[in-house]
């Protein structure tokens, strides 16, 4: 297993990576959202390496990630107006668009669907490598899955260290929060998870969209799960004090500044949306790390797109058991 650097990676280091993923074999590359987990998507096998890897159920299709948008015409086809739009104000970005899949696409990594879900990367170096590549690349978050995605090389190498070819460290990234996937075939088209990119960007550019979850492939699964019980409290500091007063046996996700008697983790500023999504997986991971056998989390309280993003997120971590106070 090889680890580069990504602020000193040559043009030969990209033809070596795209030439394992040429072969086969599977390489971890940075994104402006999370690390990716990246094969080729013509080779079954390296295709069911990524499932092994992540212990990832058969039913959720994997994204091919572009690293031009010009790309869209190759793995999509009767692709709407609408998402052209979309490509050319978002792209690259931290938005997925489910299309209708090209014949370049194999069933397989659509888990049988007609579609095929497309994003490229706000990544210089990652757009690079999958150019080089020349064959389809599908990537999917570089985490056990269940886990909390990784957004820093320590995350990765914990998850992934040994199972793979490649890994291209790109230090601790910049999003922290996966891309938001919209479906372009329903009208209106359908959010299936919220991420980086906002609703309302999004509608400003093609009109009204709908929220549902619910039809996203593998909703039913566990995500971001720290193995303990979680419970997400939308309150004010003072209330969420009285809350855990006579509880025992726990930690806190908190935000900067604030002081627990018990084991506390921050995950950013209370009033700054991007620094709480930078810095919600690398949290959730230290308190999986935690001898507690529950973890009481504060609700991010603003009302902008990060903050719904982290929320939805969070609710995943305490399998909604939610409490407003
Ligand atoms: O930011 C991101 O999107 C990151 C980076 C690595 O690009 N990738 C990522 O991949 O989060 P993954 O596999 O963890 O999540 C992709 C989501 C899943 O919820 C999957 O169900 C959905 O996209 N998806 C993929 N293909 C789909 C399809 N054909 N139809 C509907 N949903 C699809
Ligand atoms: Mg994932």
């Amino acid at each position: 297993m090889e680890i580069f650097k990504a602020e000193l990676i040559t043009s030969s280091d990209i033809s070596d990576i795209a030439a394992r993923l040429r072969a086969g074999e599977l390489c971890v590359v940075p994104t402006e959202t999370v690390y990716g987990l990246a094969a080729n998507a013509l080779i079954p096998e390296a295709v069911d390496g990524i499932f092994k890897a992540k212990n990832r159920p058969n039913d959720n299709p994997l994204t091919v990630h572009i690293g031009a948008q010009s790309d869209m015409e190759r793995f999509a086809r009767d692709i709407p107006d609408s998402a052209y739009l979309l490509s050319q104000k978002f792209w690259p970005g931290p938005l997925t668009m489910v299309l209708l899949r090209s014949d370049l696409v194999p069933e397989k990594i659509s888990a049988g669907a007609p579609t095929v879900a497309l994003r490229m990367p706000d990544n210089e170096v990652a757009c690079r490598i999958i150019t080089a590549a020349g064959d389809p690349i599908v990537a999917t978050s570089a985490n056990i899955s269940g886990s909390p995605s990784p957004t820093t090389l320590a995350h990765v190498l914990d998850d992934m260290g040994g199972k793979v070819s490649a890994i291209v460290d790109g230090g601790d990234l910049e999003l922290g929060i996966e891309s938001t996937v919209i479906n372009m075939l329903t009208n209106p088209p359908r959010i299936l998870r919220l991420g980086s990119l906002g609703v309302e960007e999004i509608e400003r550019v093609i009109g009204p969209v709908e929220f549902d979850e619910s039809s996203a492939p593998a909703s039913a699964h566990r995500h971001y799960s720290i193995g303990k019980r979680a419970v997400l409290i939308k309150s004010s500091l003072e209330k969420f004090n009285e809350y855990i007063a006579d509880k025992s046996d726990f930690a806190v996700l908190c935000f900067d500044g604030e002081s627990f008697s018990v084991p506390h983790i921050s995950y950013g500023g209370r009033d700054d949306s991007s620094s709480l999504g930078r810095g919600l997986f690398a949290a959730l991971r230290e308190l999986e790390g935690l001898e507690v056998s529950a973890v009481f989390m504060r609700c991010p309280e603003g009302d902008d797109a990060l903050s719904a993003a982290v929320k939805a997120r969070l609710m995943k971590t305490a399998d909604n058991n939610f409490v407003e106070l």
